[in-house]
């Protein structure tokens, strides 16, 4: 099973505030939805809460330490490896890390593929980030640029990027 990683990061390695995003940029969205779609997304309990609510079409498994964390449409598990093992075991061709910040970091050693959104910007003001990673072993298989537009509040580069 490929297990992948998808971000948007602005400079810095931004990636959130207040449990939020830091921009609204409609075309990443469906670059997000595209890459996840009909497989199982693994994200931390702060990103579940975050989005709101499960999204459709896909398997949203829940990380956290809290035994009686509950909400509808979600799986839970309280480690990152046996939410993997869950899925190899259950013929999953590919598992997508969503994040935030400390599941990023806990999947690095797994991650060999990974969908990167570069936003042109800067926040200061923001308080969540990407690890620092070391990208040498990654080669980018495509990419392309959006610029700033009515549904974009910033340009964009987004890179496909799979491990040597
Ligand atoms: N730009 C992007 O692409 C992107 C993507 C995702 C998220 N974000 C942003 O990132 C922020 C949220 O990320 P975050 O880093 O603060 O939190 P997070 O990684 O989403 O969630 C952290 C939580 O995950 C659980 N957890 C952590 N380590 C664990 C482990 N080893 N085993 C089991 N559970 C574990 C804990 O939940 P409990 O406390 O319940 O135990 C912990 O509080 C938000 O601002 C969000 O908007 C941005």
């Amino acid at each position: 099973m490929i297990v992948s990683l998808i971000v948007a990061m602005a400079k810095d390695r931004a990636i959130g505030k207040n449990n939020n995003l830091l921009w609204h940029l409609a075309d990443d969205l469906k670059n997000f939805k595209k890459c996840t779609l009909n497989k199982p997304i693994i994200m931390g309990r702060k990103t579940f809460e975050s989005i709101g609510r499960a999204l459709p079409k896909r398997e949203n498994i829940v990380l956290t330490k809290n035994k009686n964390f509950k909400a509808d449409g979600i799986t839970v598990f309280y480690d990152l490896e046996s939410a993997l093992s869950y899925c190899k075991n259950k013929g999953e061709q590919e598992a997508v890390i969503i994040g935030g910040s400390y599941i990023y970091e806990l999947s690095f050693p797994y991650i060999s593929q990974m969908y990167i959104t570069y936003v042109d910007a800067q926040f200061k003001d923001a308080d969540t980030f990407f690890p620092k990673f070391d990208f040498s072993n990654f080669e980018i298989l495509s990419s392309y640029s959006k610029s700033k537009d009515e549904n974009n509040d910033f340009s964009w580069r987004f890179e496909h990027l799979k491990k040597y």
